[in-house]
């Protein structure tokens, strides 16, 4: 390891204008969290004395997910050189080694991160960055090297000729350079470029022209050093994201049946010994117990699911659900603020929002709490070893005691005591013969038409 004290600047100051977006690019989320946020944990591992992040005027959402760290506003955002210099200024008199990444590249290692640190350190170098060969590189920094396959000058996208535009040895935007000189060096770079923006990827050429030396980490893992420009970008980043926190899952003792078709949240808390069929989406702050089979289609979201817990198929949970050890969550099932105590099963196309639910009870096929009456929600209590027959509609708010049957196909608007019986439908009328009858006049009729 790096023995000497470690900064790290961030750059996150660019508008993004290639995303389209009102958001600071930064800001777009990877498993439901900002991209800079996943970028920071990273770096906050390696204990390094500071952390600067470089933002843009007018972006009060990144200021505050940056905290405690400190953010420097560029007030021009006159490219990545201009905006490690007003970092600097958050830097004065440090002379460790300062780590330079670009906030829109989030999912570099920590092993990636030394390795670039070490590269700098083992060949005494001014300056370390990480390149990359990439089968596309479209869009990068390509790495010039002279004969002796020592950087010389890395030239942009916009800048460079057919023949460099053929190089796939690509800067990946994350450098170290030494930090007693780094101040030196920035006031040397100019704009004289296509974009004519101060470019950090003059730096080698700087330090060569001075006789130092830039040595040269490379990664083959082109997925955790993508650069997000564009949505598509995003995408391709989400994946990669995903990808790792399956895996992650999976080592704790979490089976995926498939895993590349289950979606994640960064919060997503799932106990070992679970089992995750195909097709799952986990949206926000999910908490599952263990043993738990989630079956296939199922959508989860702001949801705490107690142990030995079925749910699914094709069942929606979320907005403060609760599920007790062993409930029982069928196919169609939806479920909103509601908690359900231990045992409870509910197997089949129901509604069950803003209610409580007690042991053991039973609830029908159909059941829906009725909860909202186009002003307020209230609240449905339902008691232990009740029995909701199917189709069942419990208009709230209302309360069903412990040990009550509510006949399938009631509307109910009424408290129901413990032990009654609740039946709330007109009564069932049987006319004898009247089918048979009925058919007769229907097809002496279609007779008569045909002859
Ligand atoms: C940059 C590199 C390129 C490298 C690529 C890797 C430069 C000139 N180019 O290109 O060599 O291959 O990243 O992904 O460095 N930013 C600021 N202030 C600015 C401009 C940019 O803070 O004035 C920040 C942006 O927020 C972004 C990062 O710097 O997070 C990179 O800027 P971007 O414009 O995306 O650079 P690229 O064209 O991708
Ligand atoms: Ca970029």
């Amino acid at each position: 390891m790096n023995n000497k004290p470690l900064a790290i600047i961030i750059l996150a100051a660019g508008q993004g204008t290639r995303m389209k977006s009102n958001r600071p690019k930064v800001m777009h989320e990877l498993a439901g969290r900002p991209m800079i946020n996943w970028l920071l944990e990273t770096c906050e591992s390696f204990g390094p004395e500071k952390i600067v992040v470089v933002t843009g005027p007018d972006m009060p959402g990144l200021e505050a997910a940056i905290k405690p760290h400190t953010g420097v506003v560029q007030k021009v955002r006159d490219g990545t050189g201009g905006a490690v210099k007003c970092a600097i200024s958050a830097l004065k008199g440090f002379t460790g080694d300062v780590l330079i990444l670009l906030g829109d590249t989030p999912l570099l290692t920590v092993e990636t991160m030394q390795t670039l640190i070490q590269t700098k350190t083992e060949n005494k170098a001014s300056l370390s960055l990480l390149g990359c060969i990439m089968e596309n590189s479209y869009g990068y920094g390509r790495l010039i090297l002279n004969e002796k396959d020592e950087l010389q000058e890395i030239v942009e996208e916009k800048d460079a000729d057919e023949e460099q535009k053929q190089i796939r040895l690509v800067n990946t935007g994350a450098f170290c350079a030494d930090g007693a000189r780094l101040e030196s060096w920035l006031e040397k770079i100019d704009n004289n470029n296509a974009q004519n923006e101060f470019y950090i990827t003059q730096l080698p050429a700087i330090i060569a022209a001075e006789g130092g030396k830039t040595a040269v980490a490379i990664t083959k893992d082109a997925a955790e050093i993508h650069g997000c420009n564009t949505r598509a970008d995003l995408a391709a980043l989400e994946k990669t994201l995903q990808s790792r926190l399956r895996t992650r899952h999976m080592n704790e003792g979490v089976s995926m049946q498939d895993p590349d078709t289950v979606y994640l949240w960064h919060d997503t808390q799932i106990a070992p010994g679970c089992t995750l069929e195909p097709n799952i989406y986990f949206g926000p702050n999910v908490s599952i117990a263990e043993n738990v089979t989630i079956r296939a289609f199922s959508h989860i979201e702001e949801t705490t699911i107690g142990s030995g817990v079925a749910v699914g198929p094709f069942a929606r949970l979320r907005g403060g659900a609760k599920l007790a050890q062993d409930v029982k969550i069928g196919n169609f099932v939806e479920i909103k603020n509601a908690e359900l105590a231990h045992g409870v099963k509910a197997n089949h196309l129901a509604y069950l929002g803003d209610a409580a639910i007690g042991e053991n009870t039973n609830i029908g096929a159909g059941t829906i709490t009725c909860n909202y009456n186009g002003f307020e929600k209230n609240k449905t209590m339902i008691g232990k070893n009740v029995f909701v027959g199917s189709n069942a509609a419990l208009v709230a708010p209302v309360t069903i005691e412990n040990d009550a049957i509510i006949a399938a196909g009631s509307t109910v608007t009424e408290n129901v005591p413990a032990d009654a019986l609740a039946i709330a439908r007109a009564a069932t009328e049987i006319r004898k013969g009247w089918a048979a009858k009925y058919r007769k006049i229907k097809e002496a009729a279609k007779r008569k038409k045909a002859s």
